[in-house]
Parts: C-alpha cells; structure tokens; sequence
C-alpha cells in the first residue's frame, strides 16, 4: 500500500459484509438488494442515486419493534430524505413525521402521513408555516423560544385553533458528534435553557389558544454513544417532575434524533441498546415517548453511484463525475463514506492510496484524502456508500452542474423516481431584464 494511505481502511470485501443489502456476484458486480447497480448505471448514466425500498422498510420495522416496547412512536426526521417514495414507506411502516419547513409538510401530506402523526420543529418557523401547520391540525409544535411561544398563540387565536405545542429544550449536553451538527449546548441556537422551561411553560398553559401537551429536545446527530443521551434524557426526565409538581399536565416527551449509523467501521448505534436508554431515563413518569430518527432509517439505504472520468497526478487523483453539489457531506463535515467498485474485478485488485474527488472548482470537492482502494481506470463505476440521509436533500446545482436522478430499488425491481434534471431546468424562473440590452444605457 503507498505510504499515504490512512491507517487500515477497511477492505472493499468488509465494506460489504458489514452491510446485508449489498452484496458483489462475480459476474453482476455491486448488486443493492436484488439489483445490479450496473444495469441502474447503464439507464440512467451517472452521477445517479439509488435507494434500496426493502432496506428502509427492514430498518423501520427493526427500530420500531425495538421502540414499541417502551412504547415510544417514531416521527421520521424529514430532513434527511424528503423524497415522496421514501414518505410513503414510512406511512406505510406506521412512522409519522417529524418537519421542519412548509415544504417539508407539504411533503409528508402528499406522501400520505396523516397530519396527527405531524410534528413541526425548528428554530424560525415563520407566521404563514405556523398557520399552515395549524390548518393542516398536526399533532405538535415544538417550541423554541419565548418569542416563538407568542407567534403560535397569535396565529392560533387568528385561526381560531388551538395549537399543541411542546417546549424544546435545550439540555446543555455535548453529543460527542461533529460541531456542525451538534444542537444540544448552550452555545447552540436551539431550544429553550432548562432554567427557563418551567416558567415558560406556565405561561404555555396560560394562552388562550395554545395547550402545552409535553417537552422536547434533540442534542444532535450521528450520536455513536449513550451516554450523551443518557444525560440529556435525565434532565428531560428531572424537568418532567418539575412541571409537574407545580401542576401541570405533561404527556409527551419528544426525545429527539440522533442515532448514529456505522459509516467505516464503526458500529451503528443499536436500536435495542437506544430503547433501552428510554426505558431507564423515563421509568415511573408515564409519559408517551417520542423519537425523531432520520439518518439512522434512511442513511445505509442509498448510495451515490460515479464514473471515474480520469486519474491523474500519478494516479494520486481519482478524478469522479459526481462532486460535492451531489453529496456534500465530506466536504462539510469532513464525512467518511464508503467508495466500492462496481465491477468484482476491480473490487478484488490490489490496492494503493488515492484521493478520491470531484470535478467542482474548489480543494473541498474531496470526497476521499489518502484512501485505499484498488485500482480505478477512467470509465469504472464507484458507489459512494451510506448516501441514503443528507445526500440528495442537501444537493446543489452548484458549478451549473443539473441534479442527479434518482432510482429505487425494491427486491428485484426498480424504477426512476426522479428524472435527471435539465440544463434548461438551471435558469428556469431567470430572465435578463430587457434595459440590460438597451442601446441608451
Ligand atoms: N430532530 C431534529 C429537531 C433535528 O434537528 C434533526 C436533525 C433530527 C431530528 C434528525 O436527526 P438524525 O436522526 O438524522 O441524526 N446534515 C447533517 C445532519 C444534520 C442534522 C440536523 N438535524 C449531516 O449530514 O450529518
């Protein structure tokens, strides 16, 4: 192996025998589910994603039986994939939603998830979201501020609604993930300080037009350890007494997402162990529990497929088709993902550190610094691996460069659930204003 390469990536062989959905036939090359990634490629051209359907169901069903002891419902994080026929498989897995924006319950509704099973979260929810939301009757709004507090009951009381919030706050517990996606410290622009909650919430229980139905929080993402949720959950827990000694009716606590997946070798968090940590922190309060996964549901179960366009440098460079307006989360978070093959012969060779990137003019469009892979030629395919959560959503057009399309596996089938975008589809709604060709100017 070259002397760059970083300690012992693992094997292209590991990669896929710690995950049941992918599997390498000798002739087929990279198979996702029931279908050879190739034929996907040959269709569609890359850069293409592809998601595995029977892969999200299995991970739905695997952490909603693990919840469904200690009785907590999942409200599937939207944010991390937005797609309508991802939504569908959650309604159909019994998940409800957990939104963010107008658009993303827009989403939800058009995919089919009933608005009681809707939660709304987020720091700046604006008056026209806030009485979408209230219109739609959804079943939660968490709250984030003293300020936010007003808006709703303004909203509610407009509309003649009564709202059911719960206050988000904010534990002052370092998750142990990356600072971008950390959201559970004090410096951290979410929530509602412990130290406020109590006095808020009376004031929640006061407004005409707003029924404070529990508390929430959410430390985090990609959390690998419980510990930080142990803490966190304590103080939920402590704050649930609190309320409630002074009179008040608490029913809910929404615990938030968070759960890690494995993206090299690492084990993903385990539903059963995460369950296990609701039931202890919450044991005698009699609360409904809520969880708020996206990346653990979704993450494992898509990939971004590439062409190699060239190498170069040495073959220091693999140069890919797919750049960081496609998947931007090594650019942004210095992420590690998975780069296999497609074709079992490549995937077999022997290997050399190489750093993987992309054609977009910036050093960031990295997908991969010093990693060992086998060989690469110009035209092999790659899939970038545990895409399924913050990739497409978090796409850009950036560099001009057309969105990719989508496909979806399901068992042996699959279809294109979103077509390529058009370069046309770049300026669509631009103009050039007509004075900029005036003569007289
Ligand atoms: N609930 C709330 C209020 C959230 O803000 C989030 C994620 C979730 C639930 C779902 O968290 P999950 O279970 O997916 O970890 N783009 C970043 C991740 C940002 C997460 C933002 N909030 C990344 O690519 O790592």
């Amino acid at each position: 192996m070259d002397a760059h390469a970083a300690a012992a990536d693992p094997s292209v062989a590991d990669l896929i025998a710690a995950r049941p959905h992918l599997a390498m036939h000798p002739f087929d090359g990279l198979v996702l589910e029931d279908v050879p990634l190739n034929a996907i490629a040959d269709a569609l051209g890359t850069p293409v994603w592809v998601y595995g359907a029977g892969t999200i169901r299995a991970r739905l069903a695997a952490l909603t039986a693990a919840l469904a002891g200690v009785g907590a419902q999942v409200h599937y994080a939207v944010k991390a994939n937005d797609h309508l026929a991802v939504l569908r498989l959650m309604a159909q897995g019994g998940a409800g939603a957990d939104v963010v924006s107008a658009g993303e319950l827009a989403r939800a509704r058009r995919a089919g998830i009933p608005p009681d099973c809707i939660v709304f979260s987020g720091v700046g929810k604006t008056v026209a979201e806030i009485a979408a939301a209230l219109s739609e009757g959804i079943a939660q709004i968490n709250i984030e501020s003293a300020a936010e507090l007003d808006m709703v009951a303004a909203v509610a009381a407009r509309l003649d609604r009564v709202a059911k919030v719960a206050l988000r706050i904010n534990p002052d517990v370092d998750a142990g993930t990356h600072a971008k996606i950390t959201t559970g410290r004090a410096e951290n622009k979410f929530g509602i300080a412990c130290a406020e909650a109590a006095a808020l919430y009376a004031r929640a229980a006061a407004l005409p037009g707003v029924a404070p139905v529990g508390i929430a929080l959410h430390i985090g993402s990609q959390i690998l350890s419980l510990a930080p949720y142990r803490a966190a959950y304590a103080r939920a827990a402590e704050l649930v007494r609190t309320l409630r000694a002074a009179g008040h009716s608490v029913r809910r606590v929404d615990c938030g997402g968070g759960i890690g997946i494995g993206y090299r070798d690492e084990p993903g968090a385990a539903p059963d162990a995460f369950a296990g940590t609701l039931r202890q922190a919450f044991a005698g309060l009699e609360v409904e529990l809520m969880v708020e996964p996206g990346r653990w549901l979704v993450g494992p179960a898509g990939l971004l497929l590439a062409s190699v366009v060239l190498s170069k440098g040495g073959e220091r460079f693999v140069v890919l088709d797919a750049a960081m307006n496609d998947l931007v989360r090594p650019a942004m978070y210095d992420a590690w993902h998975a780069i296999v093959p497609l074709a079992a012969a490549r995937a077999a060779g022997a290997v050399a550190a190489v750093d993987v990137v992309g054609p977009v003019c910036e050093s960031g469009d990295t997908f991969a610094r010093a990693r060992a892979l086998p060989r690469l030629a110009a035209g092999d395919r790659v899939a970038i691996l545990d895409a399924g959560a913050y990739g497409a959503v978090m796409s850009s057009t950036y560099n001009a460069r057309p969105l990719a399309p989508i496909a979806l596996v399901d068992g042996g089938n699959w279809a294109v659930v979103r077509a390529r975008q058009d370069v046309h589809d770049l300026w669509r709604g631009e103009s050039v204003p007509e004075f900029l060709d005036r003569p007289d100017r």
